[in-house]
C-alpha cells in the first residue's frame, strides 16, 4: 500500500472512498463545506442518521458527483482518544476492503507522531483479512492508495507501517491452517527475515535432542512434523540501550496428545502458535524500525498429536534446565516447550526475558477474549509492559504469582509436575514457568483469549488478531 500524505481539500480529493473522522465537537465544523456541497443536507442528515460521533459509529453515503470523492464514510472518534483514533481509523480500512476500493483518502484532522502511528496500524488491522483459500472472485484485493489529508506526522505513518507489517504477518501465521505451518515451515518463514542487522538460527530436531532440550522433544516426539528451536537475534548498529529476549510458545498445532481434546476445542488449535507469531512478527517490526536495543526472538515450534512414539501419562521429562517434569497431562504442553526456551534465554545475558504463549484456558475463563494475562514478580517490567500496552492500545492485565500456589505442582518421583489442580490453572501455569527463569527479570503474557476470535471484534475479522505486536515493538523501544 502507497502511503501519501496531502494538503488537498475533503472536497477535492480523488479517492474511491474518502474517510472522515469527527469528534462529536468538531462534527459540524468538519463537514460544513461538505454538507453545502450537498446542498445543505450532510449535516441534517447525519442527525437522521442519529450519528453522533461516537467511537466506532459510522455512516456511508454516495457523493452523487458533489464533491470529488466517489463515496464517503463519516467516521467517529468519541473524544479521540487511543480507542477511539484506533476504531475510526479501523474501520476505514475495514470499509475499504469489504468494498475493494482501490484509492482511499483519510482525514482524520491533526495528528502527532504517536497518533500518526496508532491510525496507521489500526488501518492496517482493519483492512487485513485471509482469503487466499477463498474462490478468486470472492476475494478483495486492499487498497493500493492511501491519501492521509490533513496535518499528519510522516514519521509517526512510517512506524505504523512498519508495525502493521509485522502484525499482518502475525496473523498470516496463525490463520494458515496447521498443514501449511509446522515446525519446519515456520522457521522458514523466521530465516526469510534475515537481513544485515537481523541473524536467523534454526535447530533441527537432532540439535535439540543433542543439547538435552527434553521439553521440547518429549511434546514433539508424536509428530512426523518434527520440532524445531529458532532463534533470532536483532542487533542495532551501535552498542545497545538493553538486552532483550522474546520468547514464543510455537505449538503449530495442539490435539492434546494423548490427554486429547474433544473435537470442538481442537478446531482451532492451529492458533496455538499465536505466541511464536506474535515474536515472529514483533521482530519483523522491530528490524524494520531499527531500534537501539540488542532484541532477541526465541521459538519452540512442535506439533502435540498422538501417535505410536508420542508422550505419555506418568512420562518424566528431563528438560534442558537438568530439571525434570512428570506428566500428568499432555494437553499442558506449552509450558514443557517454554521452559526449554526459557533456560536457553537465561544463558543469553539479556536483560529481561518476556514470553507469549496461548497457554491457558484459565486465562480465557479467568479475563474473557479481550485481555491478555501478564505475569511478573518485577514490578519495573510489568508497569513497562502495561504502559507500552496502554500505548498501543491493547488490552492487557496483570494477575498474581503468589508462590506458596506452587504447592499444587509437588512431584512425587520428579523435581515439578506439569499441572496443579482445578484452581487458578493460568497461575500455577505461570508459577511452573518461573522455575525455568535463571537470572534475568522475567513476564509472561498468557494471550490464550485475545490471539484467535471466534467471531468479528470491532475492526478485526475472525481468526488471529496478531495481538502484541503493536505492545512488543513499544516496549523494545521504550
Ligand atoms: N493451547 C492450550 C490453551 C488454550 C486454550 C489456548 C484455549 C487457546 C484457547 C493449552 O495447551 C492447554 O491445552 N492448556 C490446558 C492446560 C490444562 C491441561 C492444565 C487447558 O487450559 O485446559
Ligand atoms: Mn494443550
Ligand atoms: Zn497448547
Amino acid at each position: 500500500m502507497n502511503i501519501t500524505i496531502a494538503n488537498s481539500s475533503i472536497l477535492d480529493v480523488e479517492a474511491d472512498l474518502l474517510a472522515i473522522a469527527v469528534t462529536p465537537d468538531t462534527l459540524s465544523e468538519t463537514l460544513g463545506a461538505i454538507s453545502e456541497a450537498f446542498g445543505g443536507t450532510l449535516l441534517d442528515t447525519l442527525e437522521n442518521d442519529e450519528f453522533t460521533g461516537k467511537a466506532g459509529s459510522s455512516a456511508s453515503y454516495a457523493t452523487f458527483g458533489k464533491i470529488a470523492a466517489k463515496r464517503l464514510i463519516v467516521l467517529g472518534m468519541g473524544d479521540a482518544d487511543t480507542s477511539g483514533i484506533q476504531q475510526a481509523a479501523g474501520q476505514a480500512g475495514h470499509a475499504a476492503r469489504s468494498r475493494g476500493v482501490s484509492s482511499v483518502a483519510l482525514a482524520m484532522g491533526t495528528l502527532d507522531s504517536t497518533q500518526s502511528q496508532l491510525a496507521i496500524e489500526a488501518f492496517y488491522a482493519g483492512t487485513y483479512r485471509f482469503d487466499k483459500y477463498k474462490a478468486e472472485d470472492k476475494r478483495k484485493a486492499p487498497a493500493s492508495q492511501l491519501t492521509l489529508i490533513g496535518d499528519v506526522n510522516a514519521e509517526g505513518v512510517k512506524r505504523g507501517q512498519a508495525v502493521g507489517g509485522g502484525q499482518d504477518l502475525a496473523r498470516d501465521l496463525v490463520n494458515e491452517p496447521a498443514a501449511a505451518i509446522y515446525p519446519e515451515s515456520l522457521a522458514d518463514v523466521a530465516l526469510s527475515l534475515a537481513s544485515d542487522t537481523m541473524t536467523v538460527d534454526v535447530w533441527d530436531e537432532n540439535k535439540i535432542l543433542a543439547a538435552g532440550m527434553g521439553g521440547i522433544m518429549g511434546v514433539g516426539q508424536g509428530s512426523d512434523r518434527k520440532p524445531r528451536f529458532i532463534h533470532m537475534i536483532y542487533k542495532p548498529a551501535g552498542t545497545p540501550r538493553k538486552k532483550i529476549a522474546l520468547v514464543g510458545k510455537g505449538v503449530t498445532f495442539d490435539a492434546g496428545g494423548y490427554s486429547l481434546k474433544p473435537s470442538g476445542s481442537m478446531l482451532t488449535m492451529r492458533c496455538d502458535m499465536a505466541g511464536s507469531a506474535a515474536v515472529i512478527g514483533a521482530m519483523k517490526s522491530i528490524r524494520d524500525l531499527a531500534p537501539d536495543v540488542e532484541v532477541h526472538g526465541i521459538v519452540g515450534a512442535v506439533e502435540n498429536l498422538v501417535s505410536g512414539n508420542a508422550y505419555k501419562l506418568g512420562d518424566i521429562l528431563t528438560m534442558y534446565s537438568g530439571k525434570t517434569v512428570e506428566i500428568h497431562n499432555t494437553d499442558a504442553e506449552g509450558r514443557l516447550v517454554l521452559a526449554d526456551c526459557i533456560t536457553y534465554a537465561s544463558k543469553l545475558d539479556v536483560d529481561c526475558i518476556v514470553d507469549l504463549a496461548t497457554l491457558t484456558g484459565a486465562a480465557v475463563v479467568a479475563l474473557g477474549d479481550h485481555y491478555v494475562a501478564l505475569f511478573s514478580k518485577d514490578d519495573d517490567l510489568s508497569s513497562s509492559l502495561l504502559n507500552s500496552s496502554v500505548d498501543a492500545g491493547e488490552n492487557v492485565w496483570q494477575l498474581p504469582l503468589p508462590d506458596h500456589y506452587k504447592d499444587q505442582l509437588k512431584a512425587e518421583w520428579g523435581t515439578i509436575k506439569n499441572v496443579g489442580g482445578r484452581s487458578a490453572g493460568c497461575i500455577t501455569a505461570a508459577l511452573f514457568l518461573s522455575e525455568f527463569v535463571d537470572g534475568p527479570k522475567w513476564a509472561h503474557m498468557d494471550i490464550a483469549g485475545p490471539a484467535f476470535l471466534d467471531k468479528k471484534f470491532r475492526h478485526f475479522v475472525p481468526g488471529g488478531t496478531g495481538v502484541m505486536v503493536p505492545t512488543l515493538t513499544r516496549f523494545v523501544e521504550s
